[in-house]
């Protein structure tokens, strides 16, 4: 080996063991602080064990608090017990329109001859495979879906079923269409935000993977679990983790300091604890127009945007920034009166500013 690499890959080790249970799509082989939910969820499709018809449960809860990895849970639980109940997990924000959930839903069941096939064959086909069986609906971020027509004809048409409805925003199932929640009768199940000795124990769980035994400091653990609960929000934890042993790494630290943490703290500015990864291209281009005119009324930046070449309709545009609101991107304040009436100023969201001032 040529002498330039020697020391980053032969004498240095690295304090990572595997860094993909830092991940925020790692599937943790237990969701500890969870049992309550999900003893709940686990009554609403027990019925679906004895051959009956099941309850349907409408999750809600802020960002980055395990409600989609409780789920993801009970999913794998079931897959594990029984070959009588199918588990589909559909994320709406990946697959938000009756057609493509449909396609979703025949790969899951293994049925290939999707090819120019209509949506209401392919749910017929569905229909016959699942009426055999008993099936449980998780539908993840439910308030992406594009329409609802599928959820209709699951209420209607597929017999022995739970639905599980997954969503950040409360208000989502009362805006629902009539047709459907008045044959949806959903239990309703609150996710809380993980207290500081909750946020801690899940953190430290996912070191114990992530990591070479011993690397982290007592003290550096504790300023990342304390973010981590202020925020809210498991991910950005997840995300402090990993940048605070980035720094150790790249300072050929064999520990992971306080110092470290605090480093990736000031980093914490540019990162969005929703991982911008998760936003759609013109979300994003709408938060970056917010951030460079934050407290703009709505009409200014809807003008703002028209005129950097944006392409939606008011419309369209508003139910972005009403997305944007609702995941903490952005704030929106109503002001009354004046001389132009009512109006709506959008500020960008620095509580993730705040998460860094200590
Ligand atoms: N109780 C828990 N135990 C282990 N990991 C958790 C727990 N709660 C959340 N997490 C982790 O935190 C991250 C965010 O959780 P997630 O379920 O995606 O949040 P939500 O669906 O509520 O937005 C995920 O990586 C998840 O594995
Ligand atoms: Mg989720």
């Amino acid at each position: 080996m040529g002498g330039m690499f020697k020391d980053i890959l032969g004498s240095s080790e690295s304090l990572f063991r595997d860094d993909v249970a830092l991940d925020y799509s790692y599937q943790p082989k237990l969701i500890p602080y969870r049992e309550k939910e999900q003893m709940y969820i686990v009554s609403c499709i027990k019925p679906l064990f004895q051959g009956r018809n099941g309850k349907n449960v409408f999750v809600h809860g802020q960002p980055g608090i395990g409600k989609t990895a409780a789920c993801l849970h009970i999913k794998k639980e079931i897959e594990e017990e029984t070959d009588d109940i199918v588990p589909i997990y559909i994320n709406c924000w990946q697959k938000n329109t009756t057609h493509k959930i449909i396609l979703d839903i025949c790969e899951i069941l293994d049925y290939k001859f999707v090819q120019n096939r209509r949506t209401e064959e392919l749910f017929a086909v569905i229909r016959q495979l699942l009426n055999r069986k008993a099936a449980v609906f998780i539908f993840d971020e439910a308030d992406r879906l594009e329409d609802i027509d599928l959820l209709y004809m699951i209420i209607e048409e597929i017999y022995k079923k739970s639905i599980v409805l997954i969503t950040n925003r409360k208000g989502w199932l009362a805006d629902l269409d009539e047709r459907v929640k008045s044959r949806l009768t959903a239990e309703m199940l609150e996710f809380r935000p993980y207290s500081l000795a909750e946020t801690r124990g899940i953190l430290k769980q996912r070191m114990e993977y992530a990591f070479v035994p011993g690397v982290w400091d007592e003290e550096a653990l504790e300023l990342v679990s304390k973010k981590a609960f202020d925020a809210q929000d498991m991910r950005t934890g997840l995300y402090l983790l990993r940048e605070a042993a980035n720094m150790a790494e790249g300072k050929s630290s064999r520990k992971i300091t306080v110092q470290h943490a605090q480093e990736a703290l000031s980093k914490l500015g540019e990162f969005t604890s929703k991982g911008n990864d998760t936003l759609a291209a013109d979300e994003q281009a709408i938060l970056d127009l917010v951030k460079n005119s934050s407290g703009s009324k709505i009409g200014s930046l809807f003008e703002l945007y028209q005129k950097q070449g944006g392409n939606l309709a008011y419309g369209s545009f508003r139910r972005r920034v009403d997305r944007l609101e609702r995941d903490r991107f952005v704030c929106l304040e109503k002001t009354e009166g004046g001389a132009e009436g009512n109006t709506t100023i959008v500020k960008f969201n620095d509580a993730v500013k705040k998460l860094t001032e200590f």
